[in-house]
């Protein structure tokens, strides 16, 4: 089993990146909803969360982990990966190698959490594969909550992901890191805002992608992995909206089971 978790709704944006990419890989998910939202949270607290949420996936059998969270990424990763003796991935790196790919005048974007944004991360990595590249970056830590909230379409989520990205269209990015597996739910209005010259890369189908390669290349650990189209959803708080909002993401009736870590 791919065992993968977040904070809340954005890790789903990450499954159902996987179930495109690896049809028929069985998954588990746990959203950490009771402790939603990381990004504003202390790096610590992150740490704490991300070595429960990996320990939980683990107990219930994952052979590999993804951290379908920026904000845990650009944190916790050095602390999972000494505690689990486990193949541990991260979101950050995939989005840094797509966006040196994709970018012609090597401007780029990057939005996230504000403790993801802070933490420089996206900067530092893009920095290291080309020390020329002006990296701008943005917090924007409404979005989360009104990505959790469902307020998908709303005139004033359109405002502030309008305001969000005003400096970053003035500094004429032509490729945008969605840096939260959030995000990409709100992919259409910032693509709208942003300007459809701007090349925008998520970060959760960018992990599912290098994930795929991963596989094909490590036949030792795919055996691990079991393959009967099978997953499953675990989170810490269950609410009607939250269930709403994930069918919508993962675009199939799924069965959420709550559970207390
Ligand atoms: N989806 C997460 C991320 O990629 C977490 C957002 C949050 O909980 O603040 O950063």
């Amino acid at each position: 089993m791919i065992g993968i978790f977040d904070s809340g709704i954005g890790g789903l944006t990450v499954v159902r990146a996987i179930m495109d990419e690896l049809p028929g890989y069985d998954i588990i998910y746990f959203g950490d909803t009771a402790r939603t939202p990381y990004g504003t949270k202390s790096g610590k607290t992150v740490i704490e969360y991300s070595l429960q949420n990996t320990e939980f996936l683990i107990k219930q059998g994952a052979k590999m982990i993804i951290m379908a969270c920026n904000t845990a990424s650009s944190v916790a990763t050095e602390s999972l990966k000494k505690r689990f003796n486990l193949p541990i991935y991260e979101v950050i790196t995939p989005a840094v190698n797509r966006s040196l790919k994709e970018t012609k005048k090597s401007i780029i974007g990057v939005i996230g959490t504000r403790a993801t944004i802070s933490s420089g991360i996206y900067e530092k990595k893009i920095k290291e594969q080309n020390p020329d590249a002006r990296v701008y970056s943005a917090a924007c830590p409404l979005l989360v909550p009104l990505v959790e909230e469902g307020w998908l379409k709303k005139p004033e989520t359109r405002m502030i992901v309008k305001k969000y990205l005003h400096p970053l269209k003035t500094r004429q990015i032509d490729t945008l890191i969605l840096g939260c597996t959030h995000y990409p739910i709100l992919k259409s209005i910032i693509q709208h805002k942003i300007g459809k010259r701007v090349r925008v890369i998520s970060s959760s189908t960018a992990v599912a992608k290098q994930i795929r390669d991963f596989l094909s290349s490590s036949p030792e650990i795919d055996r691990k992995l079991s393959k009967n189209g099978q997953s499953e959803f675990f989170v810490s708080d269950l609410t009607p909206q939250f269930e709403k909002t994930a069918k919508s993401v993962i675009r199939q009736h799924i069965q959420l089971k709550h559970v207390s870590l």
